[in-house]
C-alpha cells in the first residue's frame, strides 16, 4: 500500500524525533519516497545528514536558501508529495499551522500545501491537554489533518501521561489506512461487518429504566476502523453520545431484544463484534407509571436473548469470525478464556472495567485478546488504536481463512 507513495516528513522538534530514523527506514522498506524537512528545533535532535542518509534524498531545512529554491523551492516540496506527515508534531507547530504563520520552510510548506496532512503529535502531558492545544487539534481536525496517537505513557521530561508520539508501526498503519481509503479500497473491502456498541435501555415502566456505563466508544471506533479497512458495516448501537460514524450503516435500537432482532435481519456478514454492553435482563414490564405507595416495589427480572452467543451458533451462515468483548473486575484472562469457551466465539477482548480502570467512558482501553491460540496482552492504548489493531488482525485472519 505504501509502494512508490511520495511522503513529504515535516520533522519538528521534540525529542521523539528520535524514532523518525527507524520511520524513514520502515517506510522506505515498503517502497516509500521520503522526503525529509527539518526545522531548526528538529535539528537539536536528529541531524540533517542522518535524514538525507536514511532517506536517499537531500534534506531540506532552509526557507531562504538559494540554491534550494531554485532546485526545489518550497512550493514544489509541497505539492510534490502524496501527503505531509508532520512527526513528531509539537505544541509549536500544531499552533502555527492553525494560525497559519509561514516563519520557516516547515510551516510555509505546511501553508502552501494542496495535499492532505498527517500530524504524529508529541510533547509534555500538560501541554497535550492544555485548552489551547486541545482547541488547536480540534481546528486542525475540522480542517481534515489526519492525527495518529499521541498515546498514554513515561514521557522524556520524567512526566507520566499522555503526549508520547504513536509508535513507528501505529504511524505505517494511520498511513497504510489514509492510502487504502484514498483508493477506495482495503483488505476488508468485499466483507460485511456487524458490529454492536453501547449500551442497551430496559424500560422499568413507561419513564424509566435500567441502564449501564457503556459510552459506545470502543464499539464506535470499531466500526470506523472495519470500514477504513474497506469493510460494509452494520453498527447496531444503543444510545449513546457517539456521532454516527461517517461510511457505516447505523441502526438505533433501545432494548436488548431490539438489538437482538436488528442484528439478526443484519446477517449474513462475514465478521462479527459485539462490542455492546448488553442488559443481561430486562424487567417485567409494568405498562402504567409505578406510582409510590406503602409498598416499595420489586422488580422482576427475565433473561435477555444473548446476542454474542446466539450469533456464534455453529451452523450453516454462521459469520467466518465472531468476536466478543469480556467486561471484567476480577480474573480478567480466566472469565474471558470461560466466556470464549460458553459463548462459541472465536476471540475475546477482554477489558478490565474494575473503577478506576476509566475503561468505561474513557477515552483509553488496557486489553488481551483471547484466541485458540492463546493470550495477547496489548498496552494502554486509546480506544481508536485498540480498534484499529483489531481491524488489523480481523483483516489478517479474513485473508488467510475467510
Ligand atoms: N453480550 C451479548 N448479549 C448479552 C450479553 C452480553 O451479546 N445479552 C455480549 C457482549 O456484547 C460482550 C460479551 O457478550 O461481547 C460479554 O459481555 P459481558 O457483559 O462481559 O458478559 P455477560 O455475558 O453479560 O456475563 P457477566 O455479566 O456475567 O460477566
Amino acid at each position: 500500500m505504501l509502494e512508490n507513495r511520495r511522503i513529504l516528513l515535516i520533522v519538528a522538534g521534540g525529542i521523539a524525533a528520535v524514532k523518525v530514523p527507524d520511520l524513514i527506514r520502515r517506510l522506505r522498506e515498503r517502497g516509500a519516497h521520503v522526503r525529509c524537512i527539518l526545522t531548526n528545533g528538529g535539528a537539536q535532535f536528529v541531524t540533517p545528514l542522518t535524514l538525507a542518509a536514511l532517506s536517499g534524498d537531500k534534506c531540506y531545512q532552509d526557507l531562504f536558501d538559494l540554491k534550494d529554491e531554485s532546485e526545489m523551492g518550497h512550493i514544489r516540496l509541497s505539492r510534490e508529495a502524496d501527503i505531509i506527515l508532520v512527526a513528531p508534531a509539537t505544541a509549536d507547530i500544531m499552533a502555527k499551522m492553525v494560525a497559519g504563520m509561514a516563519d520557516d520552510l516547515a510551516t510555509t510548506a505546511l501553508l502552501a500545501t494542496d495535499k492532505p496532512v498527517m500530524i504524529a503529535p508529541s510533547m509534555n502531558v500538560m501541554m497535550w491537554t492544555h485548552p489551547a492545544t486541545q482547541s488547536n487539534l480540534q481546528i486542525l481536525k475540522t480542517r481534515e489533518v489526519k492525527v495518529v496517537g499521541p498515546s498514554a505513557g513515561d514521557l522524556a521530561c520524567g512526566e507520566v501521561g499522555n503526549g508520547r508520539m504513536a509508535e513507528v508501526p501505529e504511524i505505517i498503519a494511520a498511513l497504510t489506512r489514509f492510502f487504502q481509503k484514498n483508493d477506495g479500497r482495503g483488505p476488508l473491502t468485499g466483507y460485511k461487518a456487524l458490529v454492536t456498541s453501547g449500551p442497551t435501555l430496559e424500560p422499568i415502566d413507561p419513564v424509566r429504566y435500567i441502564a449501564n456505563r457503556s459510552s459506545g466508544k470502543q464499539g464506535h471506533a470499531v466500526a470506523t476502523a472495519l470500514a477504513e479497512l474497506g469493510a460494509s458495516v452494520t453498527l447496531v448501537s444503543g444510545p449513546t453520545h457517539e456521532a454516527d460514524p461517517d461510511g457505516v450503516a447505523v441502526i438505533h435500537v433501545e432494548t436488548a431484544r431490539q438489538m437482538m432482532k436488528a442484528c439478526s435481519e443484519a446477517l449474513p456478514a462475514a465478521i462479527v463484534v459485539c462490542a455492546a454492553a448488553v442488559a443481561d435482563w430486562s424487567v417485567e414490564g409494568a405498562g402504567q407509571k409505578l406510582k409510590k405507595g406503602d409498598k416499595t416495589p420489586a422488580l422482576k427480572f427475565t433473561e435477555n436473548p444473548d446476542i454474542l452467543a446466539t450469533l456464534s451458533q455453529p451452523g450453516p451462515g454462521r459469520p467466518g469470525l465472531v468476536v466478543g468483548f469480556a467486561a471484567e473486575t476480577e480474573n480478567l484472562i480466566e472469565n474471558a478464556k470461560l466466556k470464549r469457551a460458553k459463548k462459541n466465539c472465536d476471540w475475546v477482548v477482554a477489558n478490565d472495567v474494575s473503577t478506576g480502570s476509566g475503561a468505561f467512558g474513557g477515552d483509553s482501553n488496557t486489553v488481551h485478546l483471547v484466541t485458540a491460540d492463546g493470550v495477547e496482552s496489548w498496552p494502554t492504548l486509546r480506544k481508536r488504536a485498540v480498534a484499529e489493531r483489531l481491524a488489523e488482525r480481523i483483516a489478517a485472519y479474513v485473508q488467510r481463512h475467510l
